[in-house]
Order: C-alpha cells, then sequence, then structure tokens
C-alpha cells in the first residue's frame, strides 16, 4: 500500500488522501459537499508546540494561550482546545456564548474588539472576564458607566496601537499601524491610561496588542514590545501599580503555498527576552497558526468548461463557503482528493453569481473531472466562520476527525434554516 505525508494529520493512502485515519471520500459520501474537515489531532499538535516553546522560553514567566475565537468558533474546536488548557479570545456577545457553551469559564475570557455594545460589556461583566481590551477612550467611558450600573469593578487593559510596520500578505490583516481603527493611538495611550486608572469602576490591568495577521518573523513585535514596555514603565512610574499583564495579541503565520510558517520557537525566545524582569502575565491571542492547516474545504466538481481560452473548473463550493481568496486574493493549495496524473492550468469557481467568485485563478492542479473531489487546504481557519447565505445557498456542514472516526461538528444548513427569521406575511407596527 503506497502511503505519503502531506501536512501533518493528512496523508494519501494508494492515491486516496486521508485526515488522519479516515478517507475525505467516505466523509464526502456521508455527509456531502462542501464540507469542512478539521483534524483534531493537527490542532493538538499546534497547540503543543507553541505551548511547548513558551514553556521552554518562558519557564517561570505566567502565560496562558487564548485562542482567538474568530478563527474557528466551532464548539467541537473551542472544545478541543478548552480540553488542552486553551482560554479565548473573544470578540462579541456571540464568541462570548459559544465559548461559554464550550466549556471555557469567566476567567478563561479575555473580551477584544472595537465596537463593543453596552449590553456586551454588561454580558462581559456578569460573566466575570478576566480582562477587557478597551480600544477607545469612548469606550473606557462606557466600560465605566456599565460597571457602576452593575456595582462591580471592571478589569480593563488598554489595546494600544504600536504604530509599526507589518509585513503580511494583505493590507486587510494589518491592524498595528499608524491610523488603524484599532487600539489606541499610541501618543493618545497613557492619557487614556491615566483617565482608567482614576475611574473607580475600572482597574486598569496590563496593556493590550495584536499588530495583525500571518506574520513569520520576529521584528514587528519586537519593535511593537518595546513601545509597549516605554509605556508600562511610563505608567509604572506615575504610580500605576495595577499593570500586571502584558496581551501580546495572536498573528503567528502558517503555510498556505511554500511561505515559511511563524518560528515559534524564535518567537517564544523573542517574547521571554522583551519581558525579562517586567513582573507581568502573558496572554496570547493566536487564531490562525492554532487550526488553519487543520482543516480542507472539501468540494466536489460540477462543470468543467473552456472559455475565452480559458479553463474553468466550476466545483460546489463558492465564495458564500470560503471567502479569503476573492475577499483577500488569498491563496489556498487545491489537491484532488483522488489522484490524477494529469494536470490543467484553470480558474477553479463556484456556483455564485459573481465574477469575484472563485478559489483559485490560473492554478496548475490536478485535472479533475465532474464528479471529482477536491480538498482546499488550509482551511481552518477565517473559512467557515466567514461563509454567508449569498445566492440562498445553505452553509457548508463541519466535520471533526479523530484517529479513525468522524463526527458532524456542524449539520448542513437545510432550505428552512434561510428563512426560519423571515416574516413573508409581515405583522406591521404604526407609529
Ligand atoms: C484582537 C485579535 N486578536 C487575535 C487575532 C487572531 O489573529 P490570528 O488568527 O492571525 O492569530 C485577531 C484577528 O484578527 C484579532 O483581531
Amino acid at each position: 500500500m503506497g502511503e505519503s505525508v502531506l501536512t501533518s494529520g493528512f496523508s494519501r493512502v494508494d492515491g486516496a488522501m486521508f485526515v488522519e485515519g479516515v478517507p475525505l471520500e467516505r466523509i464526502a459520501e456521508a455527509v456531502g459537499t462542501p464540507t469542512y474537515v478539521y483534524s483534531a489531532g493537527r490542532i493538538r499538535e499546534q497547540y503543543r508546540r507553541l505551548e511547548s516553546a513558551l514553556m521552554a522560553a518562558l519557564p517561570d514567566v505566567p502565560h496562558r494561550i487564548h485562542f482567538s475565537v474568530k478563527a474557528n468558533s466551532n464548539l467541537a474546536v473551542l472544545r478541543t482546545l478548552q480540553e488542552l488548557g486553551a482560554g479565548v479570545d473573544i470578540v462579541s456577545a456571540g464568541e462570548l456564548f459559544r465559548a461559554r457553551e464550550a466549556g471555557f469559564g469567566g476567567a478563561d475570557v479575555v473580551f477584544s474588539g472595537v465596537g463593543k455594545t453596552a449590553d456586551e460589556l454588561a454580558q462581559a461583566l456578569a460573566g466575570k472576564v478576566l480582562f477587557i481590551n478597551v480600544e477607545s477612550e469612548g469606550e473606557l467611558l462606557l466600560v465605566e458607566q456599565v460597571a457602576a450600573e452593575h456595582g462591580v469593578v471592571a478589569p480593563v487593559t488598554l489595546r494600544v496601537n504600536p504604530e509599526v510596520t507589518v509585513e503580511s500578505p494583505h493590507e486587510y490583516i494589518r491592524t498595528g499601524e499608524k491610523g488603524h481603527k484599532f487600539g489606541i493611538p499610541y501618543d493618545d495611550a497613557e492619557h487614556v491610561a491615566m483617565i482608567a486608572h482614576a475611574l473607580p469602576h475600572v482597574q486598569l490591568v496590563g496593556l493590550d496588542m495584536h499588530i495583525g495577521s500571518q506574520i513569520a518573523v520576529w521584528e514587528p513585535y519586537s519593535s511593537a514590545l518595546t513601545r509597549l514596555k516605554t509605556l508600562l514603565a511610563s505608567l509604572r512610574a506615575q504610580g500605576v501599580n495595577t499593570l500586571k499583564w502584558l496581551d501580546i495579541g495572536g498573528g503567528l503565520a502558517v503555510t498556505y503555498d511554500d511561505e515559511a510558517p511563524a518560528d515559534v520557537e524564535r518567537f517564544a525566545r523573542g517574547v521571554a527576552e522583551a519581558v525579562r524582569g517586567l513582573d507581568v502575565s502573558i496572554v496570547l491571542e493566536p487564531g490562525r497558526f492554532l487550526v488553519a492547516e487543520s482543516g480542507v474545504l472539501l468540494a466536489r466538481v460540477l462543470y468543467r468548461k473552456r472559455s475565452g481560452g480559458k479553463e474553468y473548473i466550476i466545483t460546489d463550493a463558492g465564495m458564500n463557503d470560503l471567502v479569503r481568496p476573492s475577499h483577500y486574493q488569498a491563496y489556498h493549495r487545491i489537491d484532488a482528493v483522488q489522484d490524477v496524473g494529469e494536470r490543467v492550468v484553470a480558474d477553479v469557481v463556484g456556483p455564485v453569481c459573481e465574477s469575484g467568485d472563485f478559489l483559485a485563478l490560473a492554478r496548475d492542479m490536478p485535472a479533475v473531472e465532474p464528479g471529482d473531489l477536491l480538498a482546499v487546504q488550509t482551511a481552518g481557519a477565517y473559512g467557515f466562520v466567514m461563509s454567508s447565505n449569498y445566492n440562498s445557498r445553505p452553509k457548508p456542514a463541519e466535520v471533526l476527525v479523530e484517529g479513525d472516526r468522524f463526527a458532524v461538528a456542524t449539520e448542513r444548513e437545510r432550505l428552512e434554516d434561510l428563512v426560519r427569521l423571515e416574516r413573508a406575511h409581515l405583522q406591521w407596527r404604526s407609529v
């Protein structure tokens, strides 16, 4: 039997692609397509890699990995990470709800996000989250008001925009440069921190940053941490003695094509050096790094056609299922689930009525035919979570694989689900 290992968690046996011990073909037969398939083993491996690197570099510095739920908020995925000891980083009441459903307690949660509502803040305070990453003076004042209404003191860190240059593949995934909407502009941060320090229903417990995504090198973290440390020292010198957390965000890169992933050992050593002697506990918020490479989007080829001298492969997965190629011009490797010898250069497109509906353009790839299965690789992060019902297409199913078994983690939406909250016959209200 011929066996070859693709990335960890994925292999080929006699030309057929497996996720751990399960043939993808088997999942397609049982659950249909399009379907996201995740390897639980691969998620665990990534978590343990990062955690071991941190433990080796930071044996004496308390630290915790808070998975960024936005990357993949499936309950079974969250549960897998919860069982490993992760906390979570959330950005909405919806993600708070999911985190709770997956078994996370309040102290496991940090609450980020640039536009939190009063209601979301109230829910976070009632749920006793570890801290709220505040992104503006206005939000700080709202936290004070909501905390006062609830008779509590809100633990708050300030998300500071360190205003550093970040090399990442698309401008939409850079968040720590001057002028970005995220965080408090660096030059304003000290002023806002002193306001926080003086507020009776807020306790300023730390500083936070998140400079972007798909960052493969240490330098931007280093420059950003240097700026946060300067701020931390200045605040402590002014008597702010409550600062005990440094949240350094997420952003660690993975391999989509042949680019180098983040060097987690280098990263951990860099963090250790940067925080030595600071007397802070560290929070990290990786999303993509923990889950991206664990997942594929399984799709079936519907048609082949030629137009204007171009080859098209039309699949049953479209931009509503995986928006990253059209939204970020992101590259996802596409493999045939069953090896085919021949190759073709083709656009791989979906059924959505948009010219921007594609999974790959001018791609040299296996010459698959209608009925064949495709595995769109590295789709475990920002895949299903960004899916939509555009063109009234039900959202895909999600499946978790563990060893030689698999389970449906999200049922495929049914047509009735599409209109569940809609009314054809309206109940008008007079004003
Ligand atoms: C505040 C915050 N933390 C963490 C992350 C996770 O980033 P990544 O998936 O690149 O690790 C994001 C992603 O946008 C974010 O906005």
